[in-house]
């Protein structure tokens, strides 16, 4: 949970190479017969056209394409939930894979589970879930809105002798919006109260505390930011999980899983014994979690129904830990990388103090620059052996690990990597969103890489009445479809179906034209999204070409 103040620490991990990524147009070996290229783009502005993306413009943009759409829309809709359209489905199945080849497949030491997302409640009173897993909520009485306490920073307005004039209440957010919201609301309160001030007001937002400091005297001054009046409740701690009931009779709750991990300490020994894991071992999890957010927001950043993908990798006691944490930080980061995550908007948040939970030895969040801020996109904790201990203690049961070749026995300490997958698809859309000119017209394009693009690749006859063209990159089509999501486009000018392809980020589009049946090769063209190169190519290597691009091989 993020109940820490947000310190981010800018240090460079060097990157490990240790699997093969995929990169676009780094596997030209196969016969190209000759080389054109068409509209290339005039700019690349790839930075820039991020810099200036505003959130609710990629809302938009996801919307529009059918990557996202408001959960129960036809119903004014649902706060906090969100539906994947045809692409964004395909583009989260595409994370999830990758997490599942690389975190999983690639490596000897991780095993995968699937476990269920309601539990026995026992679960998740062992593992401090029901009685910590809150955030503290404040509510305005007056509008009835509810708020994250610790997202709400309050502070004196002074005048030029340094007396109080009153106080002011804003949420947090950027230092400079912060500002800007505070003297707006001060304005607003000195109108309002008829309060007399002579010569200038001035705003320390660098004093500012947040409202879980607030005392009950505090709390009768700290105006609400919906009623400009001293209208908020003391925090209270607000319980996260989701709660249901099972089966008829039942009469105490259950919960929908907040995190996958519980499901995996609680069947470390079911895991263990039946795949005959030694330590260190590592088992990964893929699936969804449910938190009932105070204030979910910005966008699917932050949901009450999310997918995570964790591991929790299984060490023996001692400082092991420290280089068991340091492999993990660069796994994930290059993970990230691999899936086309600007290496320049990512960052390191080392927790410490305060920040960092109690049973934690240490996390390090990957951070993201999204258009509303740096923020967290994956965590990888060391854990200690906090969970597995807990369990333990709460089940009875022992889940001690004996050692064959030291002949030890331990409760084994845990390095955890957790990435939401949800942010890291926001975060793929934000690095892969770029605009330039092809022939001097504007064009917005997604440049993802291959590996996670929702479509592969777009087959295009040129011309859609003439069935003998029609008919060969029908069958190309029907070959390509066995293996990818690829798509079959016949309507519109070709320049159009380009641009079309260009607007979801299909890296390739392959035009079957007359040289294509008349001329001996049976060449077919392929048009690359980002450079708009186009290279003809025999259209039985096309499926090599493609396999070499999207998966590697
Ligand atoms: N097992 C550890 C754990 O769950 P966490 O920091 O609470 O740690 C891990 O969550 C990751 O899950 C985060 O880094 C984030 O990517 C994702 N996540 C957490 N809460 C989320 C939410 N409300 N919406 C979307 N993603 C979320």
């Amino acid at each position: 949970m993020s109940l820490r103040p947000h310190l981010t620490l800018g240090f460079n991990i060097p990157l490990k190479s240790s699997f093969v990524i995929p990169t676009s147009s780094s596997s030209l070996t196969l016969t190209t017969l000759f080389s054109t290229t068409s509209d290339p783009p005039s700019s690349s502005k790839t930075e820039d056209a991020y810099a200036k993306l505003k959130m609710e413009d990629l809302v938009g943009l996801c919307k529009r394409r059918g990557f996202v759409f408001q959960n129960s829309e036809l119903y004014n809709g649902n706060s906090g939930f969100y539906d994947f359209g045809p692409l964004g489905s395909e583009l989260k199945s595409n994370i999830k894979s990758q997490f599942r080849s690389q975190f999983i497949h690639a490596r000897s030491d991780v095993v995968s589970l699937d476990s269920s997302i309601i539990s026995n409640p026992k679960v998740w009173e062992s593992s401090g879930h029901v009685g910590g897993f809150s955030d503290p909520m404040s509510d305005c009485k007056e509008s009835k809105k509810r708020f994250r306490s610790d997202q709400l920073f309050w502070g004196p307005v002074k005048d030029e002798k340094g007396d109080i004039v009153c106080w002011v209440c804003v949420h947090e957010d950027d230092t400079e919006i912060m500002k800007k919201e505070a003297k707006k609301m001060a304005k607003k309160i000195i109108k309002n109260e008829k309060i007399n001030v002579e010569g200038r007001t001035t705003i320390d937002i660098s004093t500012f505390k947040d409202l879980t400091f607030a005392t009950e005297s505090d709390i009768q001054n700290i105006p609400s930011p919906e009623s400009l009046k001293p209208t908020l409740t003391m925090p209270k701690d607000f319980n996260l999980m989701f709660s249901t009931s099972v089966g008829a009779s039942s009469t105490t709750p259950a919960y929908l899983r907040p995190e996958t991990a519980q499901g995996i300490f609680v069947n470390f020994k079911n895991v263990m014994g039946s795949s005959r894991m030694k330590i260190p071992f590592g088992i990964a999890q893929i699936g969804k979690a449910f938190r009932n957010e105070i204030t979910p927001r910005n966008f699917v950043f932050r949901s009450r129904e999310f997918e995570q993908c964790e591991v929790e990798y299984f060490i023996p006691p001692g400082d092991c830990w420290k280089e068991y944490h340091k492999e993990w930080l660069d796994f994930s980061k290059n993970f990230l990388l691999s899936l086309g995550v600007r290496d320049d908007l990512m960052d390191w948040d080392v927790h410490s103090g305060d920040g960092l939970a109690h049973y934690a030895r240490a996390c390090t969040d990957v951070t993201f620059r999204f258009p509303f801020g740096e923020s967290e996109l994956m965590g990888i904790a060391a854990r200690g052996d906090y969970d597995l201990k807990a369990h333990e203690e709460g089940s009875g049961k022992s889940l001690e690990y004996y050692d064959e070749e030291t002949k030890e026995r331990y409760i084994p300490h845990v390095i955890e990597p957790s990435l939401g997958v949800d942010r890291v698809f926001l975060a793929i859309m934000c690095s892969a969103y770029a605009e330039d000119e092809v022939s001097g017209e504007k064009r917005t394009f997604l440049k993802f890489k291959p590996s996670v693009a929702p479509v592969k690749a777009s087959i295009l006859p040129l011309l859609k009445n003439k069935p003998e063209l029609v008919e060969v990159a029908q069958k190309l089509y029907d070959e390509l479809k066995m293996r990818w999501n690829v798509d079959f486009d016949t309507s519109g000018a070709i320049g159009r179906r380009y641009r079309r392809a260009d607007e979801i980020g299909t890296p390739f589009c392959i035009t079957v034209d007359f040289d294509t049946i008349e001329k001996e090769g049976k060449t077919v063209t392929v048009r690359f999204r980002d450079s708009c190169e186009q290279i003809r190519m025999p259209i039985d290597e096309v499926m090599g070409f493609l396999g070499k691009e999207i998966d590697g091989y």
